[in-house]
């Protein structure tokens, strides 16, 4: 990406692209704004529009210096400096460059030097522009139990917009994700993209506006939907950050670029291991007392997982959580239910060689609750309105401090009193209607912003005391997918929807921007797939489990512990190895994906055949990322027990010239719907 400081003052976005010897600079011809403020002579969309304390709406903005410095791991960070000439705000552009993993993130630092409040309505993270023919944008559209169904669309003259308006459980409908591809649209191994998210667990505006001369201009950043900052004398404003990579050969290196930035910087502990864990969500709902808990701590134990984690209605006592109508907010054991408490949960889990995590929604409240009773100021809602409800429930008012200190009480508490408590999963099962901040009161300019900020506080107080508890992020499924959060959670709960063949497409979606290793997984009974095709499915990603293992028959117990087993012995090339999805589900009634590890040893390539047509032919699959010197043995795994391989490569040896250059006829010639093969490849 280079800049160019013109005569004149201003800052021009020269080019953005494959990386470019510095004898060209001179010679680049574009001329964009680097970051353009309204009110002068650009007549589209802004990046930035300040209001000065004297009403004068216009921001001019100038190049007043540049300064490099290298910040954490191979990260170097770039801040050029932009100053009104008139006016005394200012602005700093800081860009980061992770150069191994060859991903940018920019944000923008607003300054108020002037005497007085200035109004600032548009403060984008980014602005980037293109100068192509045609420009094809890539989205991941969603809904409850729908996420990240991928849409393609050629952009036309005009203003595109994806965004967010919901406030909590932010990407219920858009995940704050996109690949724009200048030119032709590109797929996974040709043609040039842009991969950009934000990281951001708000309201988010990406903007896609073709001009009058069919330039593009991308700004993407906080909505400022109804977030007016009204900056007072002195004030700096910085905006969350917007992480972007380019790939000129599709977006598979787009992905891997994420990947790797993710694991490094963008993730909590990404590059450490997961625990497996065994949830009883989907098997019990909120019908369990301690005995039935204990019982089920076993099936964790047949299945050789790591943890048991207890969901949601454990708590309530005036209120118990017998149902999703009450309790939430009053997160005192049930009485009933767990009359030894937490404490005796934690020590039987621990006799018996597991750990124990707990569910929490920490944000919310059931009008049905002690907290309600105590503290009904303590909720979002609008003065003289109705209540607005949606699973029953309210969101409470983060920005007030005394609520802050509630939520990291209660987590401080139940660590303090369970030292062995080792892991929390963190729902948020609404999104805002009607909101209103009692504690800010009249001015609500900012209450969307500081709602997350203030999650953001709660989390870095959490994480000061508690840096490597691993949290799940979950909001009803994935309605919180996001890098802001990411910084302080371990993996997120991808969807409600477990249904396996369902999850392939889910989990390709989120492939594209988030690592396998955040991707939580479970093994559920939810769809009508045999318990491979779940349990293969589930292993492309970070595998756990969501069942009544009680009810599974020896057979089956035999085969998910084998598949555990083998889970174990290849998850640091599922988390950590290069991704690489060879046949789309969006292609072809199947769909193929490898991962490898950066040393070209080892590679483990999983094949979901789904809707299949009664004489369906698949043809070779050309595998990724290994050494064409080497030589590689394939061997399926993952195999029902009594079943021998089905994969017609099972036990031949290739070259890694032939598997990349001829490929492999990874499944039987007699396809079954629904089926799937899972190779283990390694180099010999
Ligand atoms: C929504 C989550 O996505 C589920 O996994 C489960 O935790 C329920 N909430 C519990 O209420």
């Amino acid at each position: 990406m280079v800049f160019s400081k013109e005569i004149n003052g201003k800052l021009y976005q020269r080019y953005l692209g494959k990386s470019l010897p510095k004898a060209n600079y001179t010679k680049l011809r574009d001329i964009n704004d680097g970051y353009i403020g309204a009110g002068m002579e650009d007549v589209f969309e802004p990046a930035i529009r300040v209001v000065h304390a004297d009403g004068n709406p216009s921001l001019d903005l100038r190049f007043t210096k540049v300064e490099t410095k290298k910040v954490e791991g191979d990260i170097t960070q770039t801040d050029i400096y932009l100053k009104d000439p008139v006016y005394q705000t200012e602005v700093i552009l800081h860009f980061k460059a992770a150069f191994n993993a060859n991903v940018l993130t920019s944000s923008t630092e607003i300054i108020n030097k002037e005497k007085n409040s200035i109004t600032v309505n548009n403060y984008a993270s980014s602005m980037l522009h293109f100068d192509a023919t045609n420009y094809y944008l890539t989205q991941f559209h969603g809904d409850y139990a729908r996420e990240m169904d991928i849409q393609e669309s050629q952009l036309t003259s005009g203003i595109k917009i994806i965004d967010s308006k919901l406030g909590s459980r932010t990407n219920m409908y858009q995940t704050p994700v996109f690949f724009l591809s200048p030119n032709q649209s590109s797929t996974e191994n040709d043609g040039e993209v842009i991969a950009g998210t934000i990281a951001w667990t708000g309201n988010f505006q990406f903007l896609f506006e073709v001009d009058r001369s069919n330039k593009l201009r991308i700004i993407s950043g906080i909505n400022p939907y109804a977030s007016t900052l009204t900056m007072k004398a002195g004030e700096h404003f910085i905006t969350p950050e917007f992480v972007f990579t380019y790939s000129a050969t599709g977006k598979g290196q787009a992905s891997r670029n994420l990947h790797n930035w993710a694991r490094k910087y963008g993730v909590l502990d990404g590059n450490k291991s997961r625990m497996i864990l065994l949830n009883n969500w989907e098997a019990t709902h909120v019908k369990f007392d301690q005995e039935k808990l204990v019982e089920l701590f076993d099936g964790s134990k047949k299945l050789g997982l790591d943890l048991f984690l207890l969901d949601d209605g454990w708590f309530g006592n005036k209120y118990p959580r017998n149902d999703d109508k009450t309790g939430l907010g009053d997160w005192q054991e049930d009485r009933k239910k767990l009359p030894d408490g937490m404490g005796y949960l934690v020590k039987e889990a621990t006799k018996k060689g597991i750990k124990f995590g707990i569910w929490l929604e920490p944000e919310m409240i059931n009008p049905k609750s002690e907290l309600y009773e105590k503290h009904p100021e303590w909720v979002l809602k609008l003065p003289n309105r109705a209540e607005s409800y949606q699973r029953n429930q309210l969101i409470l008012d983060l920005i007030n401090p005394n609520v802050q200190d509630f939520i990291f009480d209660l987590v401080d508490k139940m660590m303090t009193e369970n030292p062995d408590l080792a892991y929390i999963k963190w729902d948020n099962n609404r999104f805002m209607t009607n909101p209103y901040s009692p504690y800010l009161g009249k001015d609500q300019s900012r209450m969307f912003i500081d709602y997350t900020e203030s999650f953001y506080k709660i989390m870095q107080r959490i994480r000061a005391k508690y840096p490597h508890l691993p949290i799940m992020l979950c909001s009803g499924g994935g309605g919180r997918t996001d890098y802001g959060a990411l910084k302080y959670f371990d993996s997120f709960w991808p969807s409600d929807n477990t249904d396996a063949a369902e999850r392939v497409f889910i989990q390709w979606g989120y492939s594209q921007f988030f690592p396998s290793n955040t991707i939580s997984s479970h093994v559920t009974s939810m769809g009508k797939q045999t318990l491979k095709f779940r349990t293969d499915v589930a292993m492309m990603s970070k595998l756990g489990y969501d069942i009544s293992v009680d009810k599974m028959t020896p057979e089956e117990i035999n085969f998910s512990s084998a598949a555990v087993a083998n889970y174990g012995r290849l998850n640091k090339v599922i988390w950590f190895g290069d991704l690489y999805r060879l046949v789309s589900p969006y292609d072809e009634e199947r769909a193929v994906l490898m991962y490898a590890d950066s040393a070209k040893n080892k590679a483990v390539l999983f094949s979901y055949n789904l809707f299949l047509r009664k004489k369906q032919i698949f043809g070779k699959v050309k595998l990724q990322g290994l050494d064409a010197g080497k030589e590689y043995i394939i061997k399926e795994i993952n195999l029902v027990p009594g079943v021998t391989a089905e994969s017609p490569e099972d036990g031949k040896v290739y070259s890694g010239s032939y598997l990349m250059n001829i490929g492999l006829n990874i499944s039987p010639a007699k396809l079954r719907p629904l089926s799937s093969i899972v190779l283990e490849i390694t180099s010999r």
